[in-house]
């Protein structure tokens, strides 16, 4: 999906000929204010000076400087059977690179290369370089490195992150040629992106304000666990006697908040928009935006309002690949978050730990839940067997047993599941 406008500010200015290991010093001396009344984002609170730029003055010896001909080699010249991605960056190639030591096997990355068309780019690059250099989270994407080169055939920037084979959760909810999500799954990825935004709003001596979450910047490893990747739009949050950053709108059509692409007005709470949009999203498998939809369809947000999380229709909102294997309980707290991420008024939504939170209690819900929302399918099943097998225990044990499993499963059960799993009782098993 297209960015709807980048940087126009000059925070960041192209230096001509400028090579990678000036690029510390490009960072420190143009691109940021000194920050002397920056008062720390994290649960220690003290006041300090510090900001990105220090910060990743402290910490960007951890990234690798490559060179142009090494991620050459490592992608075999940039070979398009190694592409992997496309994005409003540049290519994405699959490639490989020896560990830093230079010992053991060769290390996969994704290796992101900037289209040669200017100043947007370098700045969105110099941005990710900055960012990903200062953070540290299991819920965001690694970056290894970076190469920087200026030479006769113009200006080339690269990124190299760590690989993530799953892709992103935007393939798996929509796109059909992947298996569907399991309910669970999804479960695990809302909380790990949760706890990714949390750490970037409140975990860091400065906050950081992301600006560009959605399903596509959601990146899968191998256990489907979440990494946010893309911080080319990312921004220092506002300063202590600051409510919010005044700035260009940029983002992402469907998922920016509505007053900051009203107003410019940025904080952390446009991005507790964005994860509320992406919500709805894992719950209905449906894109924010669908434009081959009948009108009333297309835009995920005025659909689902007319199927309240409260309501007995809210079921049907829900994603039909799901084939009714989640907890419908859930779901509807899940819808009821949501709701609260998209208040009109920012100060209205939850922070993203108050997030992280509600989405770990509703996760227990969903484990207690789910046996018994599925019993009526798995009863059916297991009556059946029961049946087949029941000389084989002799009657009063195959009796006890049954019982028991319904028993056990009618603890869970409300509504109109236990009406049917009483009439189940009385016309199979008693
Ligand atoms: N670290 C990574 N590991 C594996 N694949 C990746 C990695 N980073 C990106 N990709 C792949 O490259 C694709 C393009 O990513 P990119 O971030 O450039 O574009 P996008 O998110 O689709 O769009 P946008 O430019 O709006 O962010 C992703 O969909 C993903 O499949
Ligand atoms: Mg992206």
């Amino acid at each position: 999906m297209k960015c709807f406008q980048y940087f126009k500010d000059k925070k960041f200015r192209l230096r001509e000929g400028r090579s990678a290991p000036e690029l510390k010093k490009q960072i420190n001396s143009e691109d940021y204010s000194s920050g002397a009344d920056r008062v720390i984002k994290s649960s220690c609170s003290a006041t300090s000076p510090r900001g990105i730029p220090e910060l990743y003055e402290e910490k960007a010896h951890n990234l690798r400087v490559f060179t142009f001909s090494e991620l050459r080699q490592a992608t075999t010249d940039f070979n398009r059977l190694l592409k992997i991605g496309e994005g409003g960056f540049g290519n994405v190639y699959k490639g490989s690179i020896k560990p830093a030591d230079g010992k053991g096997d060769p290390i996969f990355v994704a290796i992101k290369k900037l289209n040669r068309d200017g100043l947007q780019g370098h700045k969105q690059w110099l941005a990710e370089v900055q960012f990903l250099g200062v953070v540290e989270h299991q819920n965001l994407v690694k970056l290894i490195g970076y190469c920087a080169a200026d030479g006769a055939r113009g200006i080339q920037r690269l990124l190299v992150y760590e690989f993530m084979p799953n892709r992103t959760l935007e393939h798996h909810l929509f796109n059909k040629a992947f298996p569907p999500l399991p309910w669970k799954t999804r479960l695990q990825i809302t909380l790990g992106a949760a706890e990714g935004l949390a750490y970037l709003h409140q975990g860091l001596e400065v906050q950081v304000i992301y600006r560009d979450f959605k399903s596509s910047n959601v990146l899968l490893d191998e256990n489907f666990n979440p990494k946010l990747s893309d911080f080319g739009l990312a921004r220092e949050g506002p300063l202590a006697d600051r409510t919010h950053v005044s700035t260009a709108v940029v983002g992402t059509y469907g998922y920016a908040a509505p007053d900051y692409v009203e107003t410019g007005h940025l904080t952390a709470k446009s991005d507790v928009w964005s994860f509320g949009v992406v919500l709805y999203e894992i719950l209905t498998g449906r894109r924010s935006l669908e434009r081959n939809r009948p009108k009333a369809e297309q835009k995920l947000l005025d659909w689902v309002q007319q199927y309240p999380a409260d309501s007995k229709k809210f079921g049907l909102i829900m994603d039909p690949r799901l084939e009714n294997e989640y907890s419908i309980n859930a779901a509807r707290k899940i819808a009821r978050l949501a709701d609260s991420c998209l208040s009109r008024s920012a100060k209205d939504r939850p922070k993203m730990s108050e997030v992280v939170e509600n989405l770990k209690q509703i996760m227990q819900v969903s484990d207690e839940g789910n046996p018994s929302e599925k019993s009526f399918e798995l009863c059916e099943g297991d009556l059946d067997v029961s049946e087949t097998k029941a000389d084989q225990y002799g009657p009063s044990e195959s009796w006890k047993r049954r019982m028991a499993h319904l028993a056990k499963l009618g603890e869970h059960v409300e509504g109109a599941s236990r009406r049917r799993l009483m009439i189940m009782q009385r016309a199979k098993v008693l």
